[in-house]
Parts: C-alpha cells; sequence; structure tokens
C-alpha cells in the first residue's frame, strides 16, 4: 500500500494505449490511491467512461460543463485536493496542447489549473514521438517541472516498432510511488554489488550461495527513487533491472571486481550487497568432469578472491562504503568486527533466518554512533531507511572533509 491516502488524477487522452489505463487504475487503488478519472473526448472512443466509473468508484469526468457539478468548477475542485496529477496514456496532441498553455476541454483547463506535481505517460506513433515539435514540446515540459515518464521502445499497435509505447501500468505505478520519496540522493551517484557469484568449477558446474539479490535491488530502486544515479553490478539472478538503474551483469567474483573497479571514479557511495564467493577453483576446467568407476572423487584446489569492498575502501579518495554482514548468529559481534577490519563506516547486519531469499527481512545498522534496528518490513521499505541514513552519514561527512571511509 505504497499510495496510501494518496489521491490522484488520473487523466485519460485519446490513443490506443487508453485500453491499458483500465488496468492502472486497478494497481493504483491496490496500492491504496483513491483514483479520480478525467477524459478527454479523444480517449472515450477508445474506452468508455463506465469501465472507469466501474473501476474507480467514484463519477468519471469528461466534460468542462458537466451538470453534476454543482459549482461548475470542476477543473478547480478535482485538481485542488490531489496529490498528483497523472496522464496516461498522453497523446501527442496533448502533450503539444499543454506546452502551449492551451486550456479547451476539461482535462487540459485541470492540467492548467492545477497546484499539485504533473506527471505525463507519453503514448504515440514513433514517428510522432521524434517529429521536431514533440520533441521541443517534450523539452518545454521538462522544463516547466512536468514529470515525463517513458515512453518504452518496442512493438506498437500500428505495426512499426521504436519508441513510443506508453509504459506498462505496473511502471507507472512505480513511477508514482518514486515520485512521492523524498529526494535525499539527488545529484549522487551510487554504485552497489548484488545477488551471489559463480565460480566455475567446469563448463556445466560450479560454486554459487543462495543469495536471491531481493534486498540489493531494493536498494538500487530505492537509491533512484531518491534522486541518486545508481549503477549496478549484478552477479546472476532472475530479478528485473529496476527502471532508470544503470545494470552491469556478472557472473564471478573477479567479474564483479573488475566491473566495480571500472565503476567506481566519481561515484559518492559504494554499497557492497552481493554475497561473493570468498574462493574460487584455482583451475576450472574447459572439458566437463567425467566420473569414472572406482575412481577417488575429485579434488577441487580453491583460491582466495580478491575482497571487493575492502579494496574500495582502502582508496586515497573512497566513496562512502556501506557492507552487508549476513551471519547465522552473533549478528552484532561479526558484524562490527567486519566493520572494523574492512574499516567503513557503515555496516548492516541481518540474521540469515530472517530474510535469505524472501520479500521481507530484518535488519541492523552498525557505525560510530551505535546500533539501530530495523524491525521487519518489506526489503524496498529496509531499503528507503536505509537510503535516508546514507543520505545523512553523506551530509555529516560533508560538514568533516577530513573524515574518511
Ligand atoms: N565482500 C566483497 N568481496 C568479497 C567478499 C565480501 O565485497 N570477496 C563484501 C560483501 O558484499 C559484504 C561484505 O563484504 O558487503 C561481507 O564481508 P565478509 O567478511 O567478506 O563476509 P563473508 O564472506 O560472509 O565472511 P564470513 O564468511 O567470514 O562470514
Amino acid at each position: 500500500m505504497e499510495l496510501a491516502g494518496k489521491r490522484i488524477v488520473l487523466g485519460i487522452t485519446g490513443g490506443i494505449a487508453a485500453y491499458k489505463a483500465a488496468e492502472l487504475v486497478r494497481l493504483l487503488i491496490k496500492e491504496g490511491a483513491s483514483v479520480h478519472v478525467v477524459m478527454s473526448e479523444a480517449a472515450t472512443h477508445f474506452v468508455t467512461p463506465v469501465t472507469f466509473q466501474a473501476l474507480s468508484g467514484k463519477l468519471v469526468f469528461t466534460d468542462q460543463w458537466d451538470p453534476r457539478v454543482a459549482n461548475n468548477m470542476a477543473h478547480i475542485d478535482l485538481s485542488r485536493e490531489a496529490d498528483a496529477l497523472l496522464v496516461a496514456p498522453a497523446s501527442a496532441d496533448f502533450l503539444a496542447k499543454l506546452a502551449g498553455g492551451l486550456a479547451d476541454d476539461l482535462l487540459t483547463t485541470l492540467v492548467l489549473a492545477r497546484d499539485c506535481p504533473l506527471l505525463v505517460a507519453p503514448a504515440m506513433n514513433r514517428q510522432m514521438w521524434e517529429n521536431p515539435a514533440t520533441r521541443r514540446n517534450i523539452a518545454v515540459l521538462r522544463s516547466d517541472g512536468v514529470s515525463v515518464i517513458g515512453p518504452a521502445c518496442g512493438d506498437q499497435a500500428c505495426g512499426e516498432t521504436g519508441p513510443g509505447r506508453m509504459l506498462e501500468p505496473e511502471e507507472i505505478v512505480d513511477e508514482t510511488i518514486a515520485h512521492f520519496q523524498p529526494q535525499l540522493l539527488a545529484g549522487k551517484r551510487l554504485l552497489l554489488t548484488a545477488g551471489p557469484t559463480f565460480e566455475a568449477i567446469d563448463p556445466v558446474r560450479g560454486i554459487t550461495n543462495l543469495s536471491s539479490g531481493k534486498m540489493g535491488y531494493a536498494i538500487a530502486r530505492a537509491a533512484r527513487e531518491a534522486g541518486a544515479q545508481v549503477t549496478l553490478v549484478s552477479g546472476p539472478v532472475s530479478l528485473p533491472c529496476p527502471r532508470g538503474v544503470t545494470r552491469i551483469s556478472v557472473t564471478s567474483a573477479l567479474q564483479m571486481h573488475a566491473a566495480v573497479l571500472g565503476q567506481v571514479a566519481d561515484n559518492d557511495v559504494f554499497v557492497a550487497v552481493a554475497a561473493v564467493a570468498d574462493y574460487r577453483p584455482a583451475e576450472p576446467l574447459d572439458q566437463k568432469i567425467k566420473k569414472a568407476a572406482q575412481a577417488a572423487p575429485p579434488a577441487i584446489e580453491l583460491v582466495q578472491n580478491p575482497d571487493i569492498l575492502g579494496e574500495i575502501a582502502a582508496l586515497p579518495a573512497p566513496p562512502l562504503c556501506v557492507g552487508f554482514a549476513a551471519e547465522s548468529e552473533k549478528l552484532a559481534e561479526y558484524a562490527e568486527s567486519k566493520r572494523r577490519s574492512k574499516k567503513i563506516p557503515l555496516i548492516v547486519g541481518n540474521l540469515i533466518h530472517d530474510g535469505f531469499g524472501g520479500d521481507d527481512n530484518r535488519l541492523v545498522l552498525f557505525d560510530d554512533e551505535g546500533q539501530h534496528a530495523l524491525p521487519v518490513a518489506p526489503k524496498i521499505d529496509l531499503a528507503r531507511h536505509l537510503v535516508a541514513h546514507i543520505a545523512a552519514l553523506l551530509e555529516k561527512r560533508q560538514c568533516t572533509p577530513a573524515s574518511t571511509g
């Protein structure tokens, strides 16, 4: 329920993607928002107001002169109590009107009269999106403070392929949720590792662990929501990359090490969430190991992997380094000893049975001030708390430039 208590006015304009707005209403309501739908006249040719009235449980407005509005000021009434105005799909024509400040129907009048943030999810043919007039209009809207979310690239209803597809309803909901998060890391760059590593024994076998990557991916999403430019170096997981995050996929600890060293310059924060294998087979085989009857099981010689976090923390001017300690016992003792040995300002401890692989977790943050317990919660909530803690440490560090780590 990440939009609990939020009142969202959803504008729908004319375009085939209008059919996806029905699912969007459902998902916004599922997140706790109350949704008030306003449709342009063109939108009603694609989908009917009845659909949206049934889904939102609220009257749907399409007309500036709607006799149901006692004071005849639907445009003012609807916008005044809204926490956000979201237009999805936003057609090329609607965006052009918006850029020009036109107000010739209820939706455009409402947008002009708003005193809340505006998000638009463009949807149009790729040539329309790439047309210089649309590019100009989008630039104007961005400079006017409008959040333009999408469009995506892909198959279009007209049979062509390219940019102009409206984002999927789930993505629009995520962007709307992100919009309400405080911009604690605006202008900052954050690099993180997540997931397990896989250390090859032969072409089909290897050493890995049960890390799901969910905590790291949640932190990547939360940091991006908070305004950071995020690079995620990820071991093999089956999770989608959070929107707006740059992902570099790797397999082994050595690849993760190389990717992190290649990216670390100019980052303000490094968060090492990955469960990096401490050891790898000394000589991975090119051919599959065959079992031989009555032969002794093969011995696998291991060598140590580089400590990525330790190395980054030891750089002459390191970013603010945050480590993770997943322990099965003695959390405080082990986490603090890792924090000291790696010389990092913050380590996030968790007991394996609390959250490994699941959607919830319980964390304890260890820093110079002591311990801060974060009770059981969804990983995205914990990630947002951690991001706030990191932002506070960054600010403190800026006030004391002589400190390291
Ligand atoms: N880490 C790393 N590179 C490694 C190993 C760990 O960057 N080669 C990072 C992890 O991402 C995590 C922290 O270091 O942030 C974990 O510390 P570590 O002491 O290496 O943890 P474990 O490998 O779990 O240690 P142990 O098996 O002794 O508990």
